[in-house]
């Protein structure tokens, strides 16, 4: 699947956003290397701290059902209404993808529409992180 489909993805996703605390809506579209995609959005909680990304929403889904190797995943969020701008997945989401991709080869992509999105590695979002591999795993 091409980055502009993936994005696409994520766009739709982000219209299933449960956010009536912040109106900050996201969405993702986790790619596998098989090819499937997950599409998660974020989920908040009269609680607050329940609060679920979009990214771990995609995440909790696809190794739910069994999923276990991820190629890259799509990110837009922003206030209710159009995007505007990027919005990075958050320190626990990096942690999350920490778990179950390889940093050097899984992608992330930033977008704020089909068109315009930045592309990074895990290994570059999260700099010398702690897997498994740490616990020989
Ligand atoms: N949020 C995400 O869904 N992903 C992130 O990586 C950053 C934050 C959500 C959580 C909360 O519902 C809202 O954005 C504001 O923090």
């Amino acid at each position: 699947m091409d980055n502009q489909s993936l994005i696409k993805a994520a766009l739709e996703a982000r219209e299933n956003a449960y956010a009536p605390y912040s109106d900050f809506c996201v969405g993702a579209a986790l790619l596998t290397k098989e090819g499937r995609v997950y599409k998660g959005c974020n989920i908040e909680n009269a609680s607050y701290t329940p609060t679920n990304c979009a990214e771990r929403t995609a995440f909790f889904k696809a190794v739910s059902e069994g999923e276990r190797t991820f190629a890259a995943i799509a990110i837009v969020g922003g206030a209710k209404g159009k995007v505007t701008g990027y919005a990075a997945p958050c320190g626990v989401c990096r942690q999350v993808m920490m778990e179950f991709c390889d940093p050097k080869t899984f992608r992330i992509l930033v977008a704020v529409s089909e068109e315009e999105y930045v592309e990074h590695t895990l290994e570059e979002m999260l700099p010398m992180g702690f897997g498994p591999v740490n616990l020989h795993k």
